[in-house]
Order: C-alpha cells, then structure tokens, then sequence
C-alpha cells in the first residue's frame, strides 16, 4: 500500500488552521479507507493487509483494541463494533496499562494496535510484549513505514492522508470506519447474515455525505459553543454506543480548549457525579436513535431537574424543549451511529477552543505524537 503525499498535506490550503482542514477533509478521507474494500456481492470487508484467510478469521476468539489517547477511544468504538457484528468479545484498553501489568496474552485472541502516528511510545511497546509472548497483533495505523506497522507487519491502514494537527479528526474517524469494516469482516465469516451485512455496506457507503451534512452545521454548532464557552467544567454523557463517544468528546475539549470535561456512563450520573450538576454545570448527552432512546431521554430529565443545561447530540426527534440545544446529525444505520455523532464534538471543542482564542493547532504541554515514556 502506498500514499501519494503532495505538498499542499502540509499547507492551509485557505484554512485557518490544520485542525479545521483536516475536519474538512474527512469525507474524502471516509472515501479513501472505503476505496476497494467494500464488497457489495458478499455484503462483507476485503482487508487484505490483515494476512488473516477466513479459517484464521474464524478462529479469533476475542479482540482487543490496544492505543493511547484518542486512538484508545477509536479502539473502543471497534471493540463495541466487533461484539454488535461479529458476536465475539472485544474491550479496547490503553497501551500504557496493557504494557505495564504483566498482560495475560491469550493465544486465540487478535490484538489490534491503534495509532495514528504508528510512533506512540507506549502502543509500539504493547506490541513488542504481545510479539514475545506469542500473541498475534495487527496494526491500525495510519502512517506507513511507522514503526508500529514494522513491528507489526501486517494489519489494516487508515489511508486518512497526514494528520498536522494534535488534535485527531479525520485519523480517528478512519480508524472507527475501519474497525466497522473490520468487524463486518469478522461478523460475516461467522452468523451475520447476508442482508445485515448489507445493511452495513449500505451504511459505510453514505458515510461521507452523512458527515458532509454535519460539517455544514458549522455556524449553529459555533453558536452554541460561544454561548457555553464560560463554563469551567462539562459532562459528556452516552451509554453503550455512545460512552466512547461521550469520552472522545471530553477529551478533545480538554486538550484544545483547556475546559475541564469529564466523561460519565450516563447510569453512573445517579452514584455520585449528579451532586455537581447545577446551572453552571452543563451536559453533552449523546443521544442515538436506538433502542436506548427512552433511557438516554431519562439522563436529560435526570439532568434538567437539577437545573443543568443539555445539549444533545442526536440522530433522534427529541419531544421538543426537552434540551436546551439539540445538535442533529443524519440518521444511518444503527451500529454506525458512533462515527457520525463525533463529528459535532469536534466541532463543538474546536469553536469553544476558538471562543477562548487558544491556539488549535499546538494546545500547550501537548505533543502530536509521545515517543517517549
Ligand atoms: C498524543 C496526542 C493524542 C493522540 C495520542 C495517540 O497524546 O496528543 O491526540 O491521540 O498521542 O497518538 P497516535 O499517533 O498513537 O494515534
């Protein structure tokens, strides 16, 4: 596999910074991972850098997703992808904790190394302690010739183009697109039927123009990161599909904004971070149109009754009044809801970030990519 760098990867092109850019770019970038993989006539995946033929697909027992920061919450995203669509247990972990616990490496499992950079310290040593302890660990990298895909020697690229920006957009997108491909892969040489395989084909090709429609949210999602930009602290919360999300979404205003976000379960509200809400405490609830919408709408009222504003995340009609702000994304199919519900919180951190004038693209004491311990 080879990527075509030309030299304006490198430059604004007419944005004001490699963070807006690369959001921009994420449709094309969706387009690219999708390019050749897609297989209409068997409803499945080609992921031919895996090196794995279907009786070895057949064969894994258990995923598990290893990675640092942003690419931990991806690994996440997948891990709920492949327990949905192939039925087999997945959890994601971060490299740091994998490496330094003495892991128990079971030989029927298949790790999946996620990084964009392919350099992360921590994430390239978690795969040489699975590599001496017999375990098979794939690569999800973005950068080829990294030091993680080498060590890895196979796996699947993200083909999202050079990410600048410390904040990921457009890699972690991949990465969650990837992993849906992926899992289908997995489901599909197990019990995923033919037309659910479809279903995510179908789903995975409406992508782009999905998040195209989010994008273009821009002017209402500034709008209401201005008028929140003051508070001090925020919850993100979701449950299931959504948890990963909600995470993400605090991690990216933390690092760009500098805004104290904290990421709840939202049925772990009740057991103790309730007490925090009030009106200078608002919530980012991540609401899928699925069959936890009556729960998710029971968090906004748990919420609201002590005076907290909402935003919602949404690919649901909510009962109207229910939230303060509702940031709607296009409705796809249900298992894809992750990738499209975490374009707004981009958006979201990156005009809190510029209400406060921070600088996007180099957030202080951060760094792209940590080749260090
Ligand atoms: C750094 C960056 C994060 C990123 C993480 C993992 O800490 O600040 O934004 O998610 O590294 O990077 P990787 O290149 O391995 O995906």
């Amino acid at each position: 596999t080879t990527v075509d760098l030309a030299a304006d990867d490198y430059e604004l092109g007419g944005h004001t910074d490699f963070m807006r850019k690369e959001m921009a770019e994420q449709p094309e970038a969706i387009a690219r991972a999708l390019r050749g993989r897609l297989d209409e006539r068997f409803a499945t995946a080609h992921l031919g850098g895996l090196g794995l033929d279907p009786m070895a697909l057949r064969a894994v027992k258990r995923v598990k997703f290893l990675g640092c920061g942003s690419a931990y919450y991806a690994g996440q995203m997948g891990a709920t992808l492949v327990e949905e669509l192939a039925r087999i247990p997945a959890d994601a972990e971060p490299a740091s904790e994998f490496r330094y616990r003495n892991p128990v490496v079971d030989p029927d499992a298949l790790y999946v190394a996620v990084s964009q950079s392919g350099e992360t310290l921590d994430t390239l040593a978690a795969v040489q302690e699975l590599r001496r302890k017999g375990g098979r660990v794939i690569g999800a990298v973005n950068v080829v010739g990294s030091a993680i895909a080498r060590e890895c020697g196979s796996g699947l690229f993200l083909h999202a183009g050079p990410e600048v920006s410390v904040a990921s957009t457009k890699a972690l997108t991949n990465m969650t697109v990837s992993f849906a491909m992926l899992a289908l892969l997995l489901g599909r040489v197990r019990d995923l039927s033919a037309s659910a395989g479809q279903r995510i084909v179908t789903g995975l090709r409406a992508l782009p123009g999905h998040v195209e429609r989010v994008l273009a949210d821009d002017a209402d999602i500034a709008r209401i990161a201005k008028r929140f930009a003051h508070a001090e602290h925020m919850f993100f919360l979701g449950r299931v599909r959504g948890w990963p999300v909600a995470r993400e979404g605090a991690q990216k205003l933390k690092e760009i904004s500098y805004v104290h976000a904290e990421a709840y379960q939202s049925a772990e509200l009740k057991h103790g971070p309730l007490a925090l809400v009030d009106a200078n405490m608002p919530s980012v609830v991540i609401v899928p149109a699925d069959d936890l919408l009556a729960k998710n709408l029971a968090t906004i009222e748990q919420v609201k009754a002590r005076g907290g504003p909402v935003i919602a995340i949404t690919n649901a009609e909510l009962p109207s009044g229910l939230a303060d702000e509702v940031i709607r994304v296009p409705r796809g199919e249900p298992e894809l809801d992750p990738i499209l519900l975490t374009i707004p919180l981009q958006l979201l951190a990156y005009h809190t970030a510029s209400a406060l004038g921070r600088d996007i693209d180099k957030p202080r004491n951060l760094a792209k990519s940590v080749t260090v311990e």
